[in-house]
């Protein structure tokens, strides 16, 4: 699955172990999803979500079919307590209902269309077979893809989905991505993750940030939680205090036309154990030029688009 995977064992090490015949055996899988995070990741968001609807079991076919490396999907948690993907905090973009997730049970929410919306808003990509589709939980895309698959999950919106980070952990749990290697939990609430690692401090973390220039003055940028400074004023030891938890960082790279970090950015991130994932890029040119820049993902709607500049 893990395409890109390189194992970067120091040569000597992997000489003698392999010389040995032990090979690799006694790398952890959690500790091999580590290293896989040191190559490059294609990080299928909302999965190929630009030729199907999002969160959508279409999408996430697609996005394993053709190899993503990471199923990027967004948990809330229904009035019921059931977990499923849906990004928006209001449902009335991508179905055919109103409202919040956690106002509604799940078998309210699995009576709505989450596809027709696609092909009004999409009419190249539209496809009659998306009519009808229906909310996702978590439990059926582990149930489709099990362990075949890697799945990186933020905890959407945490104050107005009480109860998610237990749920989530739970099921986690239950179907093994755990200690498998099969989980990254990202979110932009810092409390969020520390929540998350506090019920299993093994589940690899990734702190999303948001950089746009403060209202105050607009030459500086800032973060949207405050969990780091700026771009330009940021320090290792702002670095060192998310590396402390996250195994990575996700962020932006556009505010409204304007890049908001640098290779300088990614380069201090690195040398502080963090790896950088973009999100969400789409074009070709823009990806590539993000992989000149050394990043170690992107998220985008089109890991078709991505996967080709990998090869
Ligand atoms: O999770 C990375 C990226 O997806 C964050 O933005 O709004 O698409 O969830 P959003
Ligand atoms: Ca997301």
């Amino acid at each position: 699955m893990q395409r890109h995977a390189i194992v970067s064992l120091p040569l000597g090490l992997l000489a003698g172990a392999l010389a040995s015949g032990s090979a690799l055996a006694d790398i952890t899988p959690l500790e091999q999803q580590l290293k896989d995070l040191e190559s490059f990741q294609v990080i299928a968001h909302r999965g190929a979500s630009g030729h199907a609807p999002e969160s959508s079991m279409a999408a996430l076919e697609l996005a394993r079919e053709w190899g993503a490396d990471y199923l990027e999907l967004d948990v809330q948690i229904t009035s019921d307590g059931e977990l499923v993907a849906f990004h928006d905090d209001d449902i009335s973009r991508t179905s055919n209902g109103e409202g919040s997730i956690n106002e509604h049970t799940l078998a309210e929410l699995k009576a709505l269309d989450t596809g027709a919306w696609f092909n009004d808003a999409y009419p190249d990509q539209a496809d009659e077979a998306f009519e009808g589709t229906q909310i996702l939980k978590l439990d059926e895309v582990f149930e489709r893809f099990g362990h075949d698959a890697r799945y990186y999950l933020e905890t959407k919106s945490p104050q107005l989905n009480p109860g998610l980070e237990e749920a989530l952990v739970a099921m986690l749990e239950k179907y093994d991505m755990i200690e498998s290697g099969h989980v990254l939990i990202q979110s932009f609430e810092q409390d969020s993750l520390l929540k998350v690692h506090a019920l299993n401090e093994n589940v690899p973390l990734i702190q999303l940030v948001w950089y746009y220039p403060s209202d105050d003055d607009t030459s500086r940028l800032v973060e949207w939680t405050g969990v780091t400074p700026g771009p330009e004023e940021i320090t290792d030891k702002d670095f060192q205090k998310v590396a402390d938890y996250a195994a990575g960082i996700g962020t932006n790279f556009i505010y409204e036309g304007e890049q908001v970090i640098d290779d300088d950015f990614i380069r201090q991130a690195n040398e502080n154990d963090l790896r950088v994932h973009v999100y969400t890029i789409n074009e070709t040119d823009e990806m590539g030029r993000l992989m000149e820049m050394g990043v170690n993902g992107l998220f985008t709607n089109y890991p078709d688009r991505l996967l080709e500049l990998t090869k």
